[in-house]
């Protein structure tokens, strides 16, 4: 094991420099590359448990990356390799028919979640968006989809834009032009969408009146996780509910990241709003792809009729339902997500105290299992308010010093970090401790 201010990252290096011959960019996703902001080079990682992550090189890390979202359990949670192994061995990878598994795990995803009348499940979070646009579509007889500027739901063409604009091509703050968000996306979907800043309930509200007979959907991250954690204003969601009801639009919660992590019913249960259909992906599969649309019964019946099909070769596999099946049992044990939340404060308060001795203004935007650290006096309640109070550099310089005192932290301010339920006080005081020294190194480079 190197020493923990310079440790050995050979063995990545030469694995990335191996996999550039071959393998797209060297990397599975751009999430995981250079592109990302992993610098010199990502590190190769070669196995995990718990809360910690080892790399080829024999470095261990605290992790808070987590997967980008699925590992909610940790790293090798027993129950659910348990059960995946035991699975596998008895009935195979998948049978690619109706099994025995499929109505326990769709039982507990209507039980857990509000407004989940009826569910079917899918493998990726993009699939579970694409199916919900394409079921509101069809319930409404209607076109257009309400999209918030910054906020992700996966990388469909209808609905990859907007995502992190260049807000100079991106038009009034009030009114955003849609952008895709690369090369080879149709234009021509730009009349499908409608993009709006998030919190502005009074923009939604004129929107929905003006538009309404367009209108069959507004799709809406209920924290915008994916620019940095920003949370929603107090009473904004349920305005955002209340609208869409009065004129007949569907609400759409994109909760592949909120899902099964803010609580075992999501966003619905923690912000107490309904939304007429929600995605899941991530913390459902404890880091097995499984992905799920849950909604109101009306709405989903087009499914159960079949008028909307909703297809997919390795949909409900033997794999990744038995292991969906062990991970909200283990979620729904008593006290999982108050010692989540309990622990994601201490962090959070812990880190933000670092900062602030050192006299650098900071805060902790989101709740405690998913978080981003913000260095501002105020949070940021818009895309354009984040990029306005990013601070990209120092807060690369702060994971990587992080990094270099063995906790794995996102590259990205605009991406958040994740508290898992194999986290404990230890790996709390490990990261603080960590922290301090970080703070004072990047302290010193930046005054
Ligand atoms: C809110 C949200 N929706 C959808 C997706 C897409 O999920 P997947 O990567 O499983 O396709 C993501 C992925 O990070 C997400 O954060």
């Amino acid at each position: 094991m190197a020493t923990a201010l310079a440790p050995r990252i050979d063995r990545s290096r030469a694995l990335y420099e191996r996999a550039l011959r071959s393998l797209a960019g060297g990397v599975g996703s751009m999430a995981r590359g250079t592109f990302a902001g992993y610098a010199p080079h990502p590190l190769y990682m070669d196995r995990g448990e718990g809360a910690r992550i080892y790399d080829v090189d024999g470095n261990e890390y605290v992790d808070y990356l987590l997967a980008l979202g699925p590992l909610i359990l940790g790293h090798r949670p027993p129950a659910v390799t348990k059960a995946v192994v035991e699975t596998i061995e008895r009935s195979g990878s998948m049978l690619g028919t109706n099994h025995p598994l499929e109505p326990d795990l769709a039982e507990r995803v209507v039980r857990a979640v509000p407004g989940a009348d009826l569910v079917r499940f899918s493998n990726s979070g993009t699939e579970a968006v694409m199916m919900a646009l394409r079921i509101a579509r069809a319930f409404t007889g209607r076109r257009r989809i309400v999209r918030f500027e910054g906020h992700f739901h996966g990388w469909a063409d209808a609905i990859q834009w907007s995502v992190r604009p260049p807000v100079a091509a991106a038009g009034l703050e009030h009114a955003p032009r849609p952008l895709p968000a690369a090369p080879g996306i149709p234009e021509e979907l730009a009349e499908t969408i409608v993009v709006l800043p998030w919190n502005r309930p009074d923009l939604l509200e004129r929107t929905i009146r003006d538009r309404r007979s367009e209108i069959a959907a507004v799709i809406t991250e209920p924290l915008m996780a994916n620019n940095g954690c920003v949370e929603p204003q107090p009473g904004f969601l349920r305005a955002v509910r209340e609208v869409t009801a009065a004129h007949d639009v569907l609400l759409i919660f994109d909760e592949v990241i909120t899902g099964f992590r803010l609580a075992l019913g999501g966003a619905q249960e923690r912000y107490g709003v309904r939304a007429d259909l929600a995605t899941f992906a991530k913390a459902l599969g404890a880091g097995y792809p499984i992905s799920a649309v849950a909604g109101r019964r009306d709405v989903m019946e087009l499914v159960a009729r079949n008028e909307v099909p909703y297809l997919g070769t390795y949909n409900t596999s033997s794999l990744v339902v038995a292991a969906a099946i062990a991970t909200l049992d283990e979620l729904a044990r008593p006290g999982t997500y108050e010692r989540l939340h309990a622990l994601g404060e201490r962090l959070a308060n812990g880190l933000r105290d670092e900062f602030r001795g050192a006299g650098i203004p900071a805060l902790v935007q989101g709740p405690g299992p998913v978080f981003q650290l913000w260095f501002t006096e105020t949070p940021a309640t818009t895309y354009r308010e984040a990029i306005a109070k990013a601070k990209p550099a120092f807060y690369a310089a702060f994971q990587q010093a992080m990094l270099r005192r063995g906790v794995l932290f996102h590259p990205s301010q605009q991406e958040h970090l994740f508290l898992s339920t194999a986290h404990t006080d230890g790996d709390v005081d490990r990261t603080l401790e960590a922290a301090r020294g970080a703070v004072a190194e990047i302290r010193d480079r930046f005054a």
